[in-house]
């Protein structure tokens, strides 16, 4: 599991690669556990999540990852989805990208480390040239996205999960 990491440590921000894969699982783990009470056993989830990861970080797979890492510990990382369109003839983009996971452990937060990793996936996105960029913030994260270029769709249309059509909130993150 996690462990402690001085808040001072300075940090540095790369692709992840398949070998990060148990350490971004703790982190997944981490993020989601503080907002929801776990369903699935720790040690069954991180297994499954390894393993999943590990698979999407391989180079050919349609998902990239960016972690905020001190000499000792991954303190961050953003998950970036390529979302494929249909070839188009026209001069139109092909793919969409959308971001996902963002997450700063609580002892580095406040300090530009999630800015940075969304910067990092956010560059990815425009070398590919890619049509548009989308994510559900939650509400205190808004801000943050706001600063990188997001703002409420002007086009988009978003069916909301079915417990929430029967009044039951959920999240997206
Ligand atoms: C969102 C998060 C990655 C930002 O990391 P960070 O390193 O603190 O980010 P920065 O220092 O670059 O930017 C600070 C911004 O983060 C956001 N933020 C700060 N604390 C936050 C928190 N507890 N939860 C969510 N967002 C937060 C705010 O938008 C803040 O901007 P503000 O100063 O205008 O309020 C981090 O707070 C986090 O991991 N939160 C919990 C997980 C989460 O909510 N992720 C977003 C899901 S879409």
């Amino acid at each position: 599991m996690p462990h402690p990491i001085p808040v001072s440590a300075a940090f540095s921000i790369r692709l992840a690669t398949p070998a990060d894969a148990p350490e971004l699982a703790c982190l997944r783990y981490e993020f989601r556990t503080t907002l929801d009470v776990p369903t699935e056993p720790a040690d069954v989830f991180l297994a499954r999540c390894t393993s999943w990861m590990s698979d999407r970080l391989r180079p050919a797979a349609a998902w990239r990852c960016w972690v905020a890492e001190t000499p000792t510990a991954l303190i961050g990382a953003v998950w970036l989805h390529f979302l494929e369109k249909i070839p188009n003839p026209v001069s139109e983009p092909e793919g969409h990208g959308y971001i996902t996971n963002v997450y700063v452990r609580p002892d580095h937060r406040g300090s530009g480390v999630g800015g940075r990793l969304i910067a990092a996936a956010l560059a990815e996105c425009d070398r590919r040239a890619l049509h548009s960029v989308i994510l559900w913030p939650t509400p205190r994260s808004r801000t943050l996205y706001e600063r990188h270029g997001f703002g409420v769709p002007r086009t988009l249309l978003e069916r909301p999960p079915v417990g929430e059509l029967h009044g039951h909130a959920r999240s997206a993150v």
